[in-house]
């Protein structure tokens, strides 16, 4: 029973807020606490979101010209960061003019909290400036937050966020929303020929289960849903693609782990018939902007 022992081993507030997001009619977690944040393994390390950028741009480059993201004076936005603005200090301190994010558990008051400020951001900062160089202090590195910086607490498609932007990023993001087609629409409306964009997107089962795709495929995507809740939407890469190309946007869509080798349990009809095994078993991709101008570095 992996998914019972993998609750047994949270804090009950993060069981609960597991439960939230899984169990139909409870939508929503309880939101977060900087205590909680600072004592997480994943949230309370900033410099995982250099890290996954550093990764996912090498990952990029097997597959096409990609120098890496330049955000000097860029517009950036990003889809759900996240509690602690996701990749915006990143952003920021590389120089970006203004980081944009829509996400729906956004609590403003978590960054400025003191146990956020003495040790996320100040080890984020310091981790920034050994990686990128003394760019700036730790306490222009704060004003800057304070000035650049601007979280929106709803979701990205009804987000105040118009007009051109030069870079758009989402970590783990695209298999959440509820319908992709809107996010889509509204990325859509704010990318122009020259804006680079970069998703992570995990469609596996999101447990820590032998194989990130057990449970997956065992019944209709209605079905899982309908048991476990809106916390995945269950769209293979292939319907990402199509959205993407539905709107208009020329996307490229690049493999970053494939575990075909790796796959258990039954797979259903429904899903036989609609994807072949690298859609199924393709468990993290990303969808990124064609080479191009500055992309070709
Ligand atoms: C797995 S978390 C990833 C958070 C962050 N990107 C990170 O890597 O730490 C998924 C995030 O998507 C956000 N989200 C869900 N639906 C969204 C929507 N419609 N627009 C923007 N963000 C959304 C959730 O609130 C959550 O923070």
């Amino acid at each position: 029973m992996p998914r019972l022992s993998y609750l047994l081993s949270l804090t009950p507030r993060e069981t609960w807020r597991i439960l939230r997001h899984r169990l139909p009619g409870l939508r929503g977690g309880p939101t977060w606490t900087a205590s909680e944040l600072m004592s997480s393994s994943k949230h309370a390390r900033g410099i995982r979101f250099a890290e996954l950028l550093a990764r996912q741009e090498a990952i990029v480059a097997q597959h096409q010209p990609w120098g890496p993201l330049d955000f000097e004076g860029k517009r950036v936005v990003e889809i759900g960061c996240g509690p602690l603005a996701g990749f915006g200090p990143l952003a920021i301190f590389r120089g970006a003019a203004s980081f944009e994010s829509a996400e729906p558990e956004w609590d403003p008051a978590l960054l400025r909290d003191p146990s956020v400020v003495d040790t996320y951001l100040r080890i984020f900062h310091a981790d920034l400036v050994a990686l990128y160089g003394p760019r700036m202090d730790f306490a222009t590195f704060r004003d800057a937050l304070a000035t650049r910086l601007s979280i929106h607490p709803c979701g990205f498609e009804v987000a105040p966020i118009d007009g051109a932007v030069d870079i758009v990023l989402s970590q783990s993001v695209l298999e959440h929303v509820f319908p992709l087609d809107d996010t889509v629409a509204k990325l859509a409306a704010i990318q122009i020929a020259r804006t680079r964009f970069l998703h992570l997107v995990d469609f596996g089962n999101h447990y820590p289960t032998a194989s990130p795709f057990d449970g997956l495929y065992e019944r209709p995507p209605e079905a899982y849903i309908r048991q476990r809740g809106q916390a995945i939407n269950l769209l293979r890469a292939p319907d990402i693609a199509d959205s993407f190309a539905a709107h208009g946007i020329s996307a490229v869509l690049i493999p970053a782990r494939k575990l075909a080798d790796h796959a258990s349990g039954t797979v259903d009809g429904w899903w036989r018939e609609r994807y072949d095994d690298d859609a199924l078993f393709t468990q993290l991709a990303l969808v990124v902007s064609p080479a191009s101008g500055d992309s070709a570095a």
